[in-house]
């Protein structure tokens, strides 16, 4: 099954210079990003419910001043992203990992404000450690409710070992953690998250008290422009006042979404059962999810469905499969073409690779009220080398 893109188009990125920077490049709107803050502040300004930056998603740190005037802090997925959070960001500190090991959970402990556990088990084996250490502990439960358009996405699909399933929970769980985690969507609206607050309220309830913080996770189209903004701030008021609780959302996505494009050009066209062209840009190494996913990339200013010429765009690495989709032109594309692929700032720069040698994509802030650019980091051999040993 296809994941469809979710972006609402190329905003202000259809009056980016494409030649502008080099190719291939992660471009990121400063103004789109502190738009999509702002709306994210506002939930918390209504709602009271603090907001931590998904790190695993969207962590160019060269914004992080940005993001930190506008958020509560970061959610990291383990020592590295905690590392990088205490180095370039403010707030509180959130990690939640699948299991952790011995030997670091003394310097994460020591890092993060709340250390989310997976199981009663881990608990068990570093709650001692980690309270050593000043950190609260939380412990992820998976409400078993899949709601997710693709299983691979959907923490709470059958078999899932994302979170402790929600039948497991005893009652003496509550006595050893001071808040709760659930993260079970992915690019939802509220409707999904409503579903999952009904599987948590009888949580609540059972907790009667004894905890001090529930954080609902990410997955969170917040600042979508069809994200019911209202609803997700009145269920957060609800919720808050009904149990008396400080209560986190980490979405990550919705951080940096529609906020940046990767900029590549062609390299050749070649005819195989229709017209190919090669890119700078591949798959496998720069937009890993539309393969994982698979998803199809929206391209900034393609031509109308059914007119010109109807061209794939594969990448220049050796897997036969690192195509990103079949695009519509009004003319055939010439070799050193510029062309850009939309919403590309999260889950993107995060996941490269220099699989094939191929070349990392450099990094540029660009601001659309200003249109002043700045080229953050360019890659080079080095970086592919230092890779290996
Ligand atoms: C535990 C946790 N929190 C937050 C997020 C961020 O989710 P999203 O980027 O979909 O908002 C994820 C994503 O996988 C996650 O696993």
């Amino acid at each position: 099954m296809m994941m469809q893109t979710k972006t609402a188009g190329p905003g202000s990125f259809s009056g980016f210079d494409l030649s502008s920077v080099p190719s291939p490049c992660f471009v990121t709107d400063m103004a789109r990003l502190e738009d999509n803050l702002r709306l994210l502040n506002a939930v918390t300004e209504a709602s009271g419910a603090r907001i931590l930056t998904a790190l695993k998603a969207f962590s160019l740190w060269s914004t992080a001043p940005l993001v930190s005037r506008y958020l509560a802090g970061t959610c990291a997925s383990g020592l590295y992203e905690a590392r990088l959070a205490r180095a370039h960001y403010s707030g509180l500190l959130s990690c939640f990992a699948p299991a952790y090991k011995t030997d670091e959970m003394d310097e994460l402990a020591g890092l993060c404000d709340h250390i989310i556990f997976n199981t009663p088990q881990q608990i068990s084996r570093f709650a001692n450690q980690a309270t050593a250490q000043g950190a609260e502990l939380g412990l992820r439960v998976n409400p078993c409710l899949p709601q997710g358009e693709v299983e691979k996405y959907d923490p709470a699909a059958p078999r899932s070992r994302l979170g402790t399933p929600v039948s497991q929970l005893a009652d003496y769980h509550f006595d050893q953690i001071s808040g709760l985690h659930i993260h079970s969507l992915c690019e939802q609206g509220f409707s999904e998250l409503a579903n999952v607050i009904s599987v948590v309220k009888p949580l609540l309830d059972r907790a009667g008290g004894r905890l001090s913080w529930l954080n609902l996770g990410g997955g969170h189209m917040i600042t979508a422009p069809d994200y019911d903004r209202e609803a997700l701030i009145n269920c957060l008021c609800d919720l808050k006042q009904r149990y008396d609780l400080d209560i986190y959302l980490e979405p990550g996505t919705a951080i940096a979404f529609d906020a940046g494009i990767l900029v590549g050009e062609v390299m050749d066209i070649m005819e195989n059962d229709g017209p190919i062209a090669i890119l700078d840009i591949s798959a496998t190494c720069h937009m890993p999810d539309v393969l994982e996913a698979p998803y199809r990339p929206a391209l900034l200013a393609e031509a109308d469905t059914g007119t010109g010429v109807l061209v794939r765009l594969g990448g220049p690495s050796c897997l036969a499969g690192d195509v990103i989709g079949d695009y519509w032109f009004d003319h055939l594309p010439v070799p050193g073409q510029r062309l850009a692929f939309l919403d590309q700032a999260h889950y993107s720069m995060v996941k490269t690779t220099t699989f094939n040698g191929v070349p990392l994509p450099a990094l540029a802030l660009w601001d659309s009220r200003t249109d002043s650019l700045q080229l953050q980091k360019q890659f080079s051999y080095e970086d592919f080398e230092g890779r290996l040993s």
